[in-house]
């Protein structure tokens, strides 16, 4: 996602407090952020924050925390979350290689992660957000039996993924190479999602279960 530099962010962040800018600090106890015990699950690579926004309003009884790499991007999100007046929502600029830094075992109960880059050359494979070596670093933290929701446009991307789950002991609890034609009625559309949707492409989903 290309987006011009907002001198405006970091200060919009540090003064927010739905924003937590040093997510590292609150490993362990992101309970508090919330100040109450409700489960937590989590957004990889929210972008403007659409998604994470709805399925927030829909699911009062959970917590969610969102999680982007640039200040750019999260400053549109939390703008967006704010106006929306959600307060189930918590978040936080962070390099998801670090992940397994801010999370505490059995801390979070839930991963979605939409249109993930698909780094299709070969050397650039293990950036996927779906690569068995980073669902090495989300099963440290997340609660046994807890789910991790998929979508992607990309063939190769989700093909290969399946094979990822499987191999870092995920079972596939549900899968279709045609999302919205599959009658799962569970689905919250993403920016990149109705993209993709009006360039007649269709959405790949799969929901794997940590077993
Ligand atoms: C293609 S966009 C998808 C945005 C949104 N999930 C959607 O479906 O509309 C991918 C997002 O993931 C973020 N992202 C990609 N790699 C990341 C990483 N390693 N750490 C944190 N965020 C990342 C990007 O900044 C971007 O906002």
């Amino acid at each position: 996602m290309r987006l011009r530099k907002k001198w405006w962010a970091r200060p919009y962040m540090e003064e927010n407090l739905l924003c937590i800018v040093e997510p590292r600090e609150y490993k362990g106890r992101w309970k508090e952020a919330f100040n109450n015990n409700n489960e937590i699950y989590l957004e990889l690579g929210c972008g403007r924050g659409d998604f994470v926004t709805n399925i927030a309003q829909k699911n009062p009884e959970k917590n969610y925390v969102a999680i982007d790499l640039k200040d750019e991007v999260i400053a549109i999100a939390l703008k967006k979350i704010t106006e929306s007046e959600v307060e189930n929502i918590r978040i936080s600029p962070l390099q998801i290689a670090f992940i397994n830094e801010v999370f505490d075992k059995d801390e979070i109960g839930r991963i979605y992660i939409n249109f993930c880059n698909p780094w299709p050359k070969d050397r650039h494979k293990k950036r996927r957000l779906t690569h068995t070596r980073f669902l090495t670093k989300y099963k440290e933290f997340l609660k046994p039996n807890s789910q991790i929701w998929f979508k992607t446009d990309d063939d190769e991307l989700f093909v290969e993924s399946l094979d990822y789950f499987k191999e870092c002991g995920f079972e596939i609890e549900f899968m279709t190479y045609d999302l919205h034609k599959s009658g799962f009625d569970k689905n919250i559309v993403t920016e990149y999602e109705s993209k993709f949707l009006k360039l007649g492409i269709n959405i790949k989903f799969l929901i794997a279960k940590l077993k």
